[in-house]
């Protein structure tokens, strides 16, 4: 896909830590990436290495004790019909302000990683997303309502209008999901953060539901970070993968390329994890030898090191590899493919009180 000139969003070395009693948790340490204007852009890593949390500090709604320690997270906003757009950063609005009120939800909406979350038990699944829709748009009730019904049908929910009524847990699962993405959706936001949608659905289900947020994206051409812990999921959905590691980017690029000329050796050892067609039916599968380590106990150094098959002794575990073009069309943190160390920022400065 050809990237047009100007992100929607870019982050720069976005630092999220946890001030824990029993010392620091550097769970998002030095994020940097760009989603274009309709681009299906991927984060996939294992578990813990800081994909929600890097989503929550873009909404801002990181809980204490985390708090973003440094960074930028530009987004570049059209306000109005044929005004010029203009870049705010994220990091530097209040959390609570009416700023970043209007961008959350309206700008930026979020299908969440658990789903019981998204809908309150107590109110229809209608009166949420007309509340949702009340928010961020200037409508009455009853435009609101037939927005709502809109959505839900969209979606693909069918008799949409009896669901508009029913509450959140007389939905089955999958319908459930549907009506969670009509809700992100019922505002036109520019950006759609789906983390992990798919993981607590059937696999039919997954697939229906990977194939409404395609179908959505082409149709409204907004963008959509992706996130899952599943390569596979990944390479049906994605035109760009950003893989993290340990709350770091070890890399980035077109999907093609990630799958077909992986250079991180993280990257290499996730690829060679999935199941593949031509795999003899008993094969065990490989696995990345070790465990994540303790977010306590990270590394110096490249996180990866500890479990990487190519480690150099005296330069992997001295110093962190910066994110660097390898190519046109790739980035990689790894001192296989350059020398040049990322910079060492201070942990202690504050930017401010997530909340
Ligand atoms: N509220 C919290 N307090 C302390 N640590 C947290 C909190 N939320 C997340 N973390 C830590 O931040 C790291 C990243 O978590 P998360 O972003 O949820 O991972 P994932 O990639 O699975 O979404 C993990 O080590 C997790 O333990
Ligand atoms: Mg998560």
């Amino acid at each position: 896909m050809n990237q047009p000139s100007d992100p929607l969003l870019s982050i720069r070395d976005l630092k999220v830590h946890f001030f824990m009693d029993e010392g620091v948790v550097r769970a998002v340490d030095g994020v940097s990436l760009d989603v274009y204007p309709g681009q299906v852009f991927g984060i996939v890593g294992e578990s813990g290495c800081g994909k929600s949390v890097t989503m929550k500090a873009l909404l801002r709604i990181v809980e204490p004790p985390g708090r973003i320690v440094s960074g930028e997270m530009l987004l570049r906003r059209t306000n109005k019909k044929g005004a010029a757009p203009d870049i705010v950063d994220l990091a530097k609005l209040d959390a609570r302000g009416q700023e970043m009120r209007d961008i959350r939800g309206g700008q930026i909406a979020l299908i969440p990683q658990e789903p019981m979350a998204a809908f309150s038990p107590v109110h229809t699944v209608g009166n949420q997303i007309m509340e949702a829709i009340q928010l961020h748009r200037n409508v009455d009730k009853k435009e609101a309502r037939a927005i709502a019904l809109q959505q839900l049908k969209d979606v693909g929910i069918p008799e949409a209008e009896q669901r508009l009524d029913a509450y959140s847990w007389q939905l089955s699962g999958g319908l459930r999901q549907r009506a969670m993405i009509a809700m992100a959706l019922s505002c036109n936001p520019a950006l759609l953060i789906a983390d992990e949608p798919t993981t607590a659905v059937d696999v039919t289900t997954q697939a229906q539901v990977l194939r409404l947020l395609r179908r959505l994206q082409e149709e409204r051409n907004s963008a959509i970070i992706f996130i899952t812990h599943d390569l596979g999921v990944i390479a049906q959905v994605a035109h760009y993968v950003t893989v993290m590691y340990l709350g770091v980017v070890v890399e980035q690029g077109p999907v093609d390329d990630i799958f077909h000329n992986p250079k991180h050796p993280y990257t290499q050892a996730l690829l060679k994890s999935i199941p593949s067609i031509d795999m003899t039916a008993r094969a065990d599968l490989p696995t990345i030898k070790g465990s994540i380590p303790h977010p306590f106990n990270r590394p110096a150094g490249c996180p990866f090191y500890p479990r990487c098959a190519r480690f150099m002794q005296g330069k992997c575990d001295k110093e962190i590899p910066a994110l660097l073009a390898v190519d046109d069309r790739q980035r990689v943190s790894c001192f296989l493919y350059h020398d040049q160390p990322a910079e060492a920022a201070p942990v202690t400065a504050s930017v401010e009180a997530a909340l």
